[in-house]
C-alpha cells in the first residue's frame, strides 16, 4: 500500500465492517446521543446554568443606564482610581460596564437577594469571569446581556477578563461585594 500508487483493491470502501469496529461505532454513537441529551437536561436541572437574555443597545445608551444607577446608589468611593461602590436595593437592575481595561463600577449586593445583572462592553469583546465561581460570560459591545443573580455566599468576589483584549487585558479586574 502506498499513498502514491492507486490502491490495489479499487473498491476499498465497500468492504464488510469488522464486528469489533461496528460495536465501537454503535457505542460511540449511543454515547454521543446521551451527551447530546445531557445538554438540554442540564440546562433545566443544572444549578450552574445561566439562562441569558440579550438585547441590542448602543454603548451610549448602556453607559447612560449604568450612570443613572451609579448616581442614585453610590455609597462610597474606593481604590486609587476612585471607583464608586454602588449598593442598589434588592431586585434592582444593575449595569456593569466592561471597557479597556476595567469593570465599572463596584457593586455591593446583599446575600440571598436577587438582582438583574446587565453586562455590556463599551469597546470590544471582553469576558466576564467571576472568581472563584464557575461563571463565564461573553461581554459584547452593542448587546445588553442580562442574567439573574442571587449571591448565596458573602465576601469579596473578583471579576477577571478572560477574553484577550489588548495590552491591559491582565489588569482588567473588577470587584463585587456581597454583604450578609
Ligand atoms: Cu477585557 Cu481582556
Amino acid at each position: 500500500m502506498s499513498a502514491i500508487q492507486p490502491p490495489s483493491r479499487r473498491i476499498w470502501w465497500n468492504q464488510p465492517i469488522d464486528r469489533v469496529e461496528g460495536t465501537w461505532i454503535v457505542l460511540a454513537l449511543v454515547w454521543c446521543l446521551i451527551m447530546f441529551a445531557m445538554m438540554p437536561y442540564w440546562h433545566v436541572a443544572g444549578k450552574q446554568n445561566l439562562s441569558n437574555e440579550a438585547y441590542r443597545i448602543s454603548s451610549a445608551d448602556y453607559a447612560a443606564k449604568a450612570q443613572a444607577v451609579i448616581d442614585k446608589y453610590t455609597v462610597r468611593n474606593e481604590t486609587d482610581r476612585n471607583y464608586p461602590v454602588v449598593a442598589p436595593p434588592a431586585g434592582s437592575d444593575i449595569y456593569l460596564i466592561g471597557r479597556l481595561w476595567e469593570w465599572w463600577p463596584i457593586y455591593e449586593l446583599e446575600k440571598n437577594q436577587t438582582y438583574r445583572l446587565h453586562l455590556s462592553s463599551m469597546d470590544w469583546n471582553h469576558g466576564f469571569s467571576l472568581q472563584p465561581l464557575n461563571i463565564n460570560l461573553q461581554v459584547v459591545p452593542g448587546y445588553d446581556m442580562v442574567i439573574s443573580i442571587t449571591p448565596d455566599s458573602s465576601g469579596e468576589f473578583t471579576i477577571v477578563c478572560n477574553e484577550y483584549c489588548g495590552i491591559g487585558h491582565h489588569n482588567m479586574l473588577g470587584k463585587i461585594y456581597v454583604k450578609d
